[in-house]
């Protein structure tokens, strides 16, 4: 192998990071030398542009390139297509606020050049250490890292991690079976393979982040059991279906509650008063299926309210479908019961197979 042959490629996936890629960039090659790498930058249309201050640097630096993404959102896809993108046969995927150490990036690569599938930046093995958290952010990392053992294949010291590197190999492999969902690209990664691999940790210590702020909110909870159950049960059912279906129970509540209200306090008439429920148990859902089903593709702005038009529309055919299965069945001698069930299940499959093409559509 030539010395300027590719060696390593570095996927860094950014949001609102622009005060921070020019001193990774010359931290990467301060760590790396001159040749042999490559630096994948993957932004989310930023809105302090961090794609075009990429660009402008990648022009006089031919390592550096930038894949912008419109309308989309979430690490664990921006790192997907990052590394899809990359050209060497080694990649590494690595944060861009400077609190993953790049000085372990050698070593890490000599211990797949030496065998090793997957190499992890860790916290959680002798000399790592995670910085300056506070004690409500440590134990949650522990517990999850606990509830990641549902779906691994092996033991792993600090699945959680967002430092790592692969062979190109491994990503082949199994990247048709990743769930894309959420913050956790190792995880993913580690629970889609289809034979253990050979991991190897290497310790680092998470670092302060001095620029910029942390995108990982209360909903990283939320997510990150989004992709525990695809990877248990995500073969036998879509999970946004079920996070579509969990809305939708919600929504009867919101109904029934609405419903009592209108109709004892507000004096409603019951017509009134269930179509007044009914518009605001709507409203309720498309906004939490906005939230939480779809947070990857969530609409905004003038979006939010076409969104929330086709969504009304999308259900109320929905419901209409739900009762003529349910009546007809029922006049059918079905008791009402599974005559109920069958309509509310036909109701439900419609509007989420209609509102995921044309409400929430994929860009
Ligand atoms: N393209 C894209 N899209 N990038 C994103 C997005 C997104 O939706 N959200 C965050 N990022 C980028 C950030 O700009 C940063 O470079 C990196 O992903 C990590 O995001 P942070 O917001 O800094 O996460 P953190 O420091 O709280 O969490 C990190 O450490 C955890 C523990 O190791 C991440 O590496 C987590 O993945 C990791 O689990
Ligand atoms: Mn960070």
């Amino acid at each position: 192998m030539s010395d300027l042959s590719l060696r390593l490629s570095i996927v860094i996936p950014t949001f609102n990071e622009s005060a921070n890629v020019a001193e990774l960039l010359h931290r990467l090659a301060q760590a790396l030398g001159p040749h042999g790498w490559e630096a994948i930058f993957v932004d989310d249309d930023s809105p302090d542009a961090t794609a075009a201050l990429v660009r402008e640097l990648a022009r006089s630096d031919a390592r550096v390139r930038c894949l912008q993404r419109i309308g989309r959102r979430g690490l664990s896809s921006a790192c997907i297509e990052g590394m899809m993108a990359a050209a060497a046969p080694v990649i590494a995927v690595m944060d861009a606020d400077l609190q993953h150490d790049e000085s372990i990036l050698p070593a890490m690569l000599k211990r797949i050049e030496e065998g090793s599938d997957v190499v992890i930046g860790s916290r959680y093995v002798d000399g790592g250490s995670t910085g300056e958290w506070n004690e409500s952010r440590k134990s949650m990392s522990l517990l999850a890292t606990r509830m990641s053992r549902l779906i691994l294949k092996q033991p792993i010291s600090d699945p959680m991690s967002g430092f790592f590197m692969l062979r190109r190999e491994v990503l082949d492999g199994s990247v048709r079976r990743f769930s894309g969902m959420g913050f956790k690209i190792l995880l993913d990664l580690l629970a889609s393979v289809a034979k253990p691999l050979r991991v190897a940790e290497v310790p680092y210590q998470f670092r302060d982040r001095l620029h910029g702020q942390s995108k990982l909110d209360n909903m990283v909870i939320w997510e990150y059991g989004m992709l525990l159950a695809d990877k248990m049960v995500g073969r036998y059912v879509p999970v946004r279906f079920l996070a579509f279906s969990f809305v939708g129970g919600l929504g009867v509540l919101v109904h029934l509650l609405v419903l009592t209200l209108a109709l004892n306090v507000l004096k409603l008439g019951f017509t009134e008063a269930q179509a007044t429920a009914t518009v605001l148990a709507m409203v309720f859902n498309f906004g939490l299926n906005n939230l939480l089903t779809y947070r990857d593709r969530q609409l905004e702005g003038w979006g939010w309210l076409r969104g929330l038009f086709s969504f009304m529309l999308a259900c109320s055919i929905g419901a209409v479908a739900n009762i003529g299965i349910a009546t007809y069945l029922f006049e059918h001698r079905t008791n009402w019961f599974p005559a109920a069930l069958a309509g509310i299940l036909v109701g439900a499959v419609w509007n989420y197979a209609i509102t995921n093409l044309y409400t929430w559509a994929k860009k």
